[in-house]
């Protein structure tokens, strides 16, 4: 199968086994880096890194270079022209007519999509501010691949900043798909965000269960649980006892401790460092002497700062410095199959741990922003090329999931284009938790982030605008 022009946005635009296509390729590339250089060659590569980046940045370099392409880089937002107020549409046309492959980091979420929407190229996301970073996701499936064989039925921890760390968002849905069960251990304030948890409760056919009680034990300060997603792969059933489902859990053994670190440049201003800093839970020696992390996998995207102590390099069960190494023949895996240099045999899927849903989009232009300030929707100087678009992923509550950012709003009004279109005076709007509301059809219902809003397009309250 032939993945030329495809886009890498967001980890689920590629299906399970793709990805495992995706490793055999990129076994191919570790076992000889220096025999692919035709591969790509006369082929370019655009670098664009408008965020601190070593890993990531030099790996997808060194692949391409190794691939027998070139590459071309804008590393400084402020040395290019979207610090003279140049849109990134714009800067993607005109990329997309000099380089075969564009691959960004930008601190706005959603850049990478709407470069995607704009180049004409194939574009991967090497990370949009807190939002998804899937090709870190590839190197860590990757890693645990190697060392695990599998991923399904594999009970793997994720701690530290689960708020703003993107490489814990695009894992956990990767974790899902493939039918892991997922310990979440955030530090103080720093728990994965609610439309986070929703998807994952939603979109995959595990369990999610919330286990606050749990961290008033003393025991539990040093592992600090706050949710499980448990896969229906799983012989345990959370809903009922969910703190001896976690206990017999843990007692099998935790494969792998994915460690984050605080990611203080995306902290709100109002939060102090040094308070996050304190309470912010450390790997060491003492922690992995625990009998449940007898073989676990001890993982980091990096860079670390104080969250893994040095002194567990030599352990063994270490495997920070192989994920990074790992992310050269991944990502030469990935430049050849997007930019058509290689085709591959995609495996049959195994079960599917996933529930299809089509849900309809909503894309009227009725004022309403998704309440993300670091969306990309939000933060171009000039946004009206960008219309607002969110998925409707629940009628009740209405609930709209940004498609940039993924971030969701609860709109309080509604109205449908139905009705006011046949009279004038029934141009009504309503309160969203109406039951009248409820029944709008998706593809007219017109939402108003507030009453002014709804008066503003000449709508006028029913009296069912205030329940
Ligand atoms: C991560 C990132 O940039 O999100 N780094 C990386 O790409 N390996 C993690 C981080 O910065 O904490």
């Amino acid at each position: 199968m032939n993945l030329a022009n495809r886009n890498l946005v967001t980890i689920d635009d590629l299906s399970n086994g793709e990805i495992e296509a995706l490793f055999s390729l990129a076994d191919e590339m570790a076992n000889s880096p220096n025999e692919q250089s035709g591969l790509c060659q006369g082929k370019i590569m655009a670098s664009l890194f408008f965020e601190p980046s070593t890993r990531t940045r030099l790996s997808f370099e060194a692949g391409m270079l190794r691939l027998g392409g070139r590459v071309i880089s804008a590393v400084d937002i402020g040395a290019s022209s979207l610090a003279k107020g140049e849109s990134i549409a714009d800067m993607a046309k005109v990329l997309g007519s000099y380089a075969d492959i564009i691959v960004i980091r930008h601190p706005w979420e959603g850049a990478a999509r709407v470069v995607a929407d704009y180049a004409g190229v194939p574009v991967i996301n090497a990370g949009d501010g807190s939002h998804e970073h899937p090709t870190q996701t590839l190197c860590d499936f990757y890693t645990i691949r190697k060392e695990r064989q599998t991923v399904k039925g594999l009970r793997i921890a994720l701690w530290g900043d689960l708020k703003h760390g993107r490489t814990v968002h695009s894992l956990i849905y990767a974790l899902a798909r493939f039918g892991a069960t997922i310990l979440f251990c955030p530090g103080p304030g720093l728990e994965m965000p609610e439309h986070v948890l929703r998807r994952l409760s939603t979109e995959y056919k595990g369990e999610l269960q919330r286990c606050r009680d749990l961290n008033q034990e003393p025991e539990r300060r040093l592992f600090p649980i706050d949710a499980i997603y448990m896969t229906p792969s799983s012989p345990h059933q959370l809903a009922m006892l969910p703190d001896i489902s976690i206990r017999v859990e843990l007692k099998a053994g935790v494969d792998a401790l994915y460690v984050t670190r605080l990611q203080k440049e995306r902290q709100a201003p109002t939060v102090e460092e040094q308070e996050l800093k304190k309470g912010y839970p450390v790997v060491d020696k003492k922690l992995l002497k625990g009998k449940e992390f007898k073989k676990t996998l001890v993982m980091h995207p990096l860079p670390r700062v104080d969250e893994l102590t040095h002194e567990l390099d030599a352990d063994p069960r270490s495997m920070y410095f192989k994920q990074a190494a790992y992310g050269m023949p991944v990502r030469m895996a990935l430049l050849a199959l997007l930019l058509g240099a290689k085709e591959v045999t995609i495996p049959e899927e195994e079960d599917s741990f996933v529930r299809k849903i089509d849900y309809p989009v909503y894309k009227r232009d009725s004022g309403v922003k998704c309440p993300n300030r670091n969306c990309v929707s939000n933060q171009e100087t000039e946004v009206r090329y960008i219309k607002p678009e969110f998925k409707i992923v629940s009628r009740e509550p209405l609930t709209l999931r940004c498609v940039y950012c993924d971030h969701e709003l609860h709109p309080r009004y509604v109205a449908s284009s139905e009705w006011h279109q046949r009279k004038l005076e029934s141009k009504k709007y309503h309160s969203a938790d109406s039951h009248f509301a409820w029944k709008i059809n998706p593809e007219n219902l017109i939402i108003f982030a507030s009453e002014k809003e709804a008066q503003a397009q000449q709508f006028k309250p029913s009296s069912y605008a205030r329940q």
